[in-house]
This record gives C-alpha cells, structure tokens and sequence, in this order.
C-alpha cells in the first residue's frame, strides 16, 4: 500500500530517496544502489540536475549518439542525437551517406512567428469591445517594454496583437491574439511574460474606458499562455536526384523503388492509421535532435501533430513526386526551437551539442531539425518498401538482447558474428545463448 507525504519536496535528497525505498521496495539496498550508480561524482554537475527539476533522486541517461556526413545546404553538419531506439542512429547516418553522394539536403526557413493568447471573457457589446481594443492596443505594447525592449535589440518583439471573436464558439468568449519574433530564443518565457502584462493592462484599462457600462468594465481574465501551435514558425526541407541515381544496390530497380517509394508517401497521406507511424519515424529523427539541443520536444510534438491535421485529416508531414525523371521528396513542419536562453547556456551536453553543430542561429537548428527528420523517413521508407524494417532494426536491437541475458564480450562477439549471416528475432537469440552456454555452439 502506498503512503501519504506532506513536505516531501521539503526533505533533503537523501531523505527522499530513503521515504522511496522503505515505502516501495522490498530489497531497499538493491533500489538504493541503483537510483545512487547514477550520481555524477562531479558534485557540481550533480547540483546542477538535480537542480532542474524538483524532487531529483537521481540522473535517467539517454545515449547521446552522432550522425555524421550530413550535407545541408552545402555545409556539412555531424548531427548530435539524444534517443533510446536503437536503429535510428544507424538510420540517419545511412541516409545522411545516401544524399552526400546526390547533391545533400536543401533546406529553407519559411517563417519564424510564435503566437500567445490573452483568453478572456466580455459580457457586453462586441463593437464597444473593439473600439477599446483599438484605442488601448498603444498601451498594451508600452506597457510591455521593459519586457521588450532586450528583444527589440535583437531584432525581435511583438509583431501585432489583434482582438479575436470566439463568441460563436464559446458565449462570451475572447482573445488577445499576439504575434510575436523571438529571434534565437525558443521564446516561452518572452512570450508568457508580454502576455500576463498585456491582460494586466487590458483588465485595468477597462475600468477607465467611458464607453463601458459597469458590468461592461469588468473583463475576466481566465489565461495568458503562448500557444505551441505554431504554423508560421515553418521550415521546409527536401532531396532531389535524378531517378537513374536512387539506388545504390543492385537488388533495387531505380525506377521501381522510386513509383513505390511515392506511392508510400501517398498512402500516409491519404490514411491516418498510416500518417501516424509515418509521422512518428519523422519524429525520430526531430525529437532526438530536439532533445540534445536542450529544446521543449513535448512542444514540437504537440505542434506538429497539430499542424499534420491541419486540413481536417492527419496527414503526412513529407511528400514525394516524381517530376520529368526528376524523384523530389520533401518535408515542411513548424518548430519552435531555440540556441539560446532555457537549458541551452545552461547543461554541458546541450552546449557541447550546440558548438558541434557549429553555434547554429535558432533558424539554422530549425533546418538541421527539418532534415533530421527527412532523413529518417527516407531511411524507414527505403527500408519498408525494399527489405521490410525488421531486418536492419533486429540487427540493431540484438545488442539489446545480449544485454538483457547478460552476454559477456567474448559472448557478444561470436553471436554478432553468427548473426551477419542469420536473421534475428527474440528466440532465435535466446536460442543462440542457450546452445552457446550449453557448449553446442
Ligand atoms: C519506428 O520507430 C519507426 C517506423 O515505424 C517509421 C515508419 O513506419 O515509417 C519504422
């Protein structure tokens, strides 16, 4: 049975970590040893974790692998990827080879806007509403120039804010809509803080404003947030190569793989059921680029999706064509990504990642990402549409068996070995160790 604890973030980490393990394990030194194997002996790296979140017990490592040979728009580019699937890695760097020999990826930023919201509710006569939008809208961006003014030097800041309507939806329901250009920072704190002052602002104002009735002066503020929604933060990325130059394997048909290589990516777009694995092979790819970059992934994800049912059906984020003997395979998503500010400056690895990527601008992270994600869905499509996926990804994921039954070096050798020349799958592995272990091998 699970306890109650009042004042646990209160208790020191060692205090924590002993509530933990007298409360939900059996072998409380086995649990201890665990959470404890992962503390760096550098105690002021250690700090530092545990200082990011609250209520820390202990570190949850992710390899941290490289892609190397990624030519994206004629510079070269060894992508960092933080990810715990074990092909995706290999994927990228076979993609990445793939579009070295053909010309790279080309990769362009479309937009850079980020969006918030003052959500509020008027009970009171809409044109009166606007004329005090209008006349109070001045006041809002004043208001707000402590907050902006570092940004404006950078070249960023509020864009517009407009009054949106939402009572057909919602009764008595509004916005304060704001555009916003927050140059290399993700901008989620910029954002948040505009927007609190902006309903700051607005709330007060409105007890000034003459038109109003009494009850019209009060304006309820229910929330100011930035959206992670952000469809005009978009990048586009894309490959192209003559279709005589698709395959560098004998058992692969240029043309042939080039048609069914379209007609998959017509598949996801078309079907859901589809579009969603699709989608999330992409995600691969963008996620562990995001991650080892010290970016928000759950705010490109949820972003993304959104952005993939744009148009009433969720749909692919890449397309192909082919186009006068020409194979074009491209992909456009929003994201909202930063190189500077929130974890950036702030852990080893995300700006050891950073200097790796050449101190990369936020737009230049966006192409990276962009391709990143390309590449992974070239590598899963060319997989499932030739060999099938199971093949490379057993491959990849023996290493994981071998650990799971503890295999010792020498035994993970001979079992590598042996499996370059027979397919993998759980049993067959396990049937592997056991005739190994029982000298039949
Ligand atoms: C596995 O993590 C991702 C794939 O399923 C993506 C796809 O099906 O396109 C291989």
């Amino acid at each position: 049975m699970s306890k109650q604890i009042t004042g646990f973030s209160k208790l020191s980490k060692s205090n924590k970590i002993d509530w933990i393990v007298n409360t939900y394990f059996s072998n409380k030194e086995d649990a201890k040893n665990i959470l404890k194997q992962y503390w760096n002996s550098n105690e002021k790296l250690q700090q530092l974790h545990d200082e990011f979140i609250e209520n820390t017990i202990t570190n949850y490592y992710l390899p941290l692998g490289v892609a190397p040979n990624f030519l994206i728009n004629d510079k070269l580019h060894t992508i960092p990827m933080a990810i715990e699937e074990s092909s995706v890695v290999a994927a990228a760097s076979k993609a990445a080879k793939f579009w070295l020999d053909r010309g790279g990826f080309k990769a362009t930023v479309i937009s850079t806007t980020k969006v918030g919201h003052v959500h509020f509710i008027f009970s009171g006569n809409i044109e009166k509403l606007q004329r005090f939008f209008n006349e109070v809208k001045p006041k809002l961006i004043e208001d707000a120039k402590p907050i902006t003014k570092n940004m404006e030097k950078r070249g960023g800041g509020i864009l517009d804010i407009e009054l949106k309507d939402k009572t057909s939806a919602l009764p008595n329901y509004y916005q304060l809509h704001a555009t916003f250009e927050t140059k290399d920072a993700m901008g989620a704190n910029f954002i948040n803080s505009c927007l609190e002052q902006f309903a700051k602002t607005l709330k007060s104002e409105a007890l000034n404003f003459e038109e109003f009735s009494n009850e019209e002066k009060v304006i309820e503020i229910i929330m100011s947030i930035l959206s992670n929604y952000v469809p005009n933060c978009l990048v586009r990325a894309e490959v192209s190569c003559p279709i005589d130059k698709l395959s560098d394997s004998d058992d692969i048909d240029p043309e042939a793989f080039a048609k069914k290589f379209v007609q998959a990516v017509k598949i996801a777009e078309i079907e859901p059921y589809r579009a969603v694995t699709h989608n999330k092979g992409i995600m691969n790819g963008v996620d562990a680029v995001v991650l080892a970059t010290g970016n928000d992934f759950r705010a490109v994800e949820a972003g993304v999706h959104a952005y993939a049912s744009r148009n009433g059906n969720y749909s692919s984020l890449t397309h192909a064509k082919i186009e006068n003997g020409i194979f074009y395979f491209w992909i456009e998503l929003p994201l909202a990504l930063g190189t500077v500010g929130g974890l950036t400056g702030l852990h080893p690895l995300v700006k050891l990642s950073l200097e790796l990527l050449h101190h990369p601008s936020a737009s230049e992270l966006m192409e990276i990402v962009a391709v990143a994600g390309l590449a992974q869905n070239f590598a899963a499509l060319r997989s499932l549409t030739t060999t099938g996926i199971q093949e490379g990804h057993m491959k990849m994921h023996l290493m994981n068996i071998l650990n799971q039954f503890e295999a010792t070096d020498a035994e993970k050798n001979k079992l590598i070995e042996h499996f370059k020349t027979h397919v993998v799958t759980h049993s067959a592995v396990v049937e592997a160790i056991n005739k190994m272990r029982s000298g039949e091998f």
